[in-house]
């Protein structure tokens, strides 16, 4: 991790430094506690090399101590901070602000999060064609007042954070090279196939807590994505096609009643999937649904399933809390694990629910009336 990078995280963050003077690891401590259970957006992805940040820890202001700090540049709009030793980002975060200023060429992360922005007019970006990041979270944009072609012409933008607003649609036409997109927190309630089309960099998708109630076939060409965070929306459906690259889908607190037979198959690198508190019921899955090799961890509590589908041999966590599941023939199947299996004091190995030399060996909070 590059401290630097860190740093420019922070910036979309509304948090007072002073809290955590006394602490030189503030910026860490924040940053686990808003990381995502498992992906590590911070991680694996080399990016470019770092801006410095403007109130950096490690390098130092830019002129010398004693004589003034040098004069914001003057293509600073006046409701924001454009730190001279950080001249590709422009703060206007958490300042009561209506409207968007107009954007400086010379950057490329802007922060307006936190306002009471509710429109992005035409032409606010049109100078600033190198920006990588936009940060426009926590504002009340509402989808018929976002500009056609306001992020078309963005050709680098990677990262886009327009979660917590009112957005009923989804925005578009998007730029290619977005790696990074939050929209979580809206009232969308369709994701067109074609809203997605062209992202081959997408990584991470964010889209839980809308109203979306079906998604075409709008993910099966992200080649890149890895983590798809559907959850808490009303799908009562899958979506048609997974991408080929994903490790984490989130589909928990929907209404999905089925999962096509060998719907995982075209995912083979998935390793977290998350169906609870749906309708599933084992009617709608076949015999296979989740006997995928990747799996290592299938949350099926919350739904209605009386017995236990076939997983498959590498699974290491299985949810089923929470369903109806009371069937004496799983019951007999309670045998010990197979001997190769290392079993931790954390796993509880007495219950295995396939005959053979299943390795399933941790059943957390296996079902409450079992
Ligand atoms: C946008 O860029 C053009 C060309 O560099 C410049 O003439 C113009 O003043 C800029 N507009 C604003 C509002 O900064
Ligand atoms: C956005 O949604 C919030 C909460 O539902 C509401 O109070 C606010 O008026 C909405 N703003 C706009 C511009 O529609
Ligand atoms: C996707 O990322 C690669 C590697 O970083 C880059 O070369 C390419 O231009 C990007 N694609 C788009 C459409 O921006
Ligand atoms: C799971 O899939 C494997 C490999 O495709 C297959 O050999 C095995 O029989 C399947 N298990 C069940 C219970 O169908």
């Amino acid at each position: 991790m590059q401290w630097a990078f860190l740093l420019l995280l922070a910036g979309l963050c509304s948090l007072s430094r002073a809290q955590y003077d006394e602490d030189p690891h503030w910026w860490f401590h924040y940053l686990r506690s808003q990381q995502s259970t498992y992906y590590d957006p911070y991680d694996p992805y080399p990016y470019e090399p770092y801006e410095p940040y403007p109130y950096g820890v490690e390098e130092g202001p830019a002129y010398a101590y004693g004589s003034p700090p040098p004069p914001e540049p003057r293509d600073c709009p006046q409701e924001c901070d454009c730190p001279p030793n950080f001249p590709t980002a422009m703060y206007c975060d958490n300042r009561n602000l209506k409207y968007l200023p107009f954007v400086p060429s010379r950057m490329k992360y802007v922060y307006f999060q936190n306002n009471q922005i509710s429109s992005i007019q035409e032409g606010v970006f049109d100078n600033a064609t190198g920006l990588l990041w936009i940060a426009l979270h926590g504002n009340q944009i509402t989808s018929d007042k976002v500009g056609r072609k306001i992020f078309s012409k963005l050709r680098h933008l990677e990262r886009l954070y327009l979660d917590h607003n009112n957005l009923t649609r989804m925005p578009g036409p998007l730029p290619r090279s977005l790696r990074e997109l939050h929209l979580d927190h809206n009232q969308i309630s369709r994701v067109p196939n074609n809203a997605l089309e062209g992202l081959e960099n997408l990584t991470a998708l964010y889209l839980q807590h809308n109203d979306i109630q079906e998604v075409g076939s709008a993910m099966k060409g992200l080649r890149s994505l890895i983590l798809l965070d559907l959850s808490y929306n009303h799908l009562r459906k899958v979506p048609d096609g997974l991408p080929s690259a994903l490790e984490q889908l989130y589909l928990e607190h929907n209404n999905v009643y089925s999962v096509p037979d060998s719907y995982f198959r075209g995912s083979p690198k998935l390793l977290y999937v998350r169906l609870s508190h749906n309708s599933l019921t084992n009617n709608g899955l076949a015999t296979n649904t989740f006997n995928s090799s990747s799996l290592l961890e299938l949350d099926l509590s919350y739904n209605q399933l009386q017995k236990i589908p076939p997983v498959n041999t590498n699974l290491e966590n299985l949810y089923l809390q929470g369903n109806r599941i009371n069937d004496p023939s799983t019951k007999n199947q309670h045998s010990k694990p197979s001997k190769n299996v290392p079993c931790s004091q954390s796993c509880s190995c007495d219950f295995q629910p396939l005959e053979g030399s299943i390795s399933l060996c941790t059943i957390r909070a296996f079902s409450e009336n079992f």
